[in-house]
């Protein structure tokens, strides 16, 4: 049965319906209008307590996986509201929020106004473009790739090299497709029928697949994270 996310998303498919999964700008603005719509979207919650809570949860796994440092200047692709942020931020010297939709960034720059250190970056497309090269010490990309294209999932990771200075390091998530969790999202992907697919419809990803975009964009140390019988990671350091 599905709840949550699947039930809500329904609310919105007129919006999207004929959007195709590359129009990201057009999709991703139809769905963070309104900041509960946005939340939903971003951590299928809308309750602060838990939404934070997944936060946390998303910090454990960077201080774990890549660390996240005083002295760091932090990026995220595809801030969202800033869920991730509002933890961030106070553990690092700068934390940049880019995102695609410009309603994301309302929402994240209202939610985030106290904090001192954080800017916002619309995306006019695909890449990191404002961003300097070598001006970052860590990129990070948490729940976002399910809704990209591979090629583009590719794109950001050599964006993402390019913008961090030598040592710097890069995270990469999404649903892992050889996980339980996996196997049934996309199972529940796969029932529908095709002319109705949502243009976000969550897509999984597999660990020789960031094994290969980490690879060939030029990373060092690449390591391929699964764990919890539902998430792939790509990390890696740029030599
Ligand atoms: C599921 S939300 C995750 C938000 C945030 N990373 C978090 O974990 O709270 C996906 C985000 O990716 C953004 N997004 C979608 N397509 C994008 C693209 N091509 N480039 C950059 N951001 C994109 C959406 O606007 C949305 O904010």
């Amino acid at each position: 049965m599905r709840t949550g996310y699947w039930v809500w998303s329904r609310r919105l498919d007129a919006a999207t319906a004929a959007l195709s999964r590359s129009d990201y700008k057009a999709t991703w603005h139809a769905l963070s209008e309104r900041e509960s719509d946005a939340k939903m979207f971003v951590a299928s919650e809308v309750d602060e307590a838990k939404f934070t809570a997944s936060a946390d949860l998303t910090l454990a796994t960077l201080d774990e996986f890549v660390g996240v440092r005083p002295t760091d200047v932090v990026l995220e692709i595809g801030c969202g509201v800033g869920r991730v942020g509002r933890v961030i931020a106070p553990r690092c010297r700068e934390w940049i929020g880019t995102d695609i939709s410009a309603h994301m960034l309302t929402h994240a720059a209202r939610r985030l106004a106290d904090l001192p250190n954080v800017r916002f970056v619309e995306l006019p497309t695909v890449g990191l473009d404002g961003i300097p090269d070598a001006s970052v010490d860590l990129v990070y990309c948490t729940v976002v790739f399910m809704h990209l294209y591979e090629w583009d999932r590719y794109r950001y990771v050599q964006e993402a090299f390019r913008v961090l200075r030598p040592g710097g390091r890069c995270y990469f998530d999404n649903i892992d497709i050889s996980s339980g969790h996996g196997w049934k999202v996309f199972n529940d992907a796969a029932s529908y029928p095709i002319a109705q697919r949502p243009p976000y419809l969550p897509m999984t990803s597999s660990a020789p697949e960031f094994e290969t975009y980490g690879r060939h964009a030029g990373f060092s140390r690449v390591v391929v994270h699964r764990w919890a019988d539902a998430w792939v990671a790509l990390t890696g350091v740029k030599p």
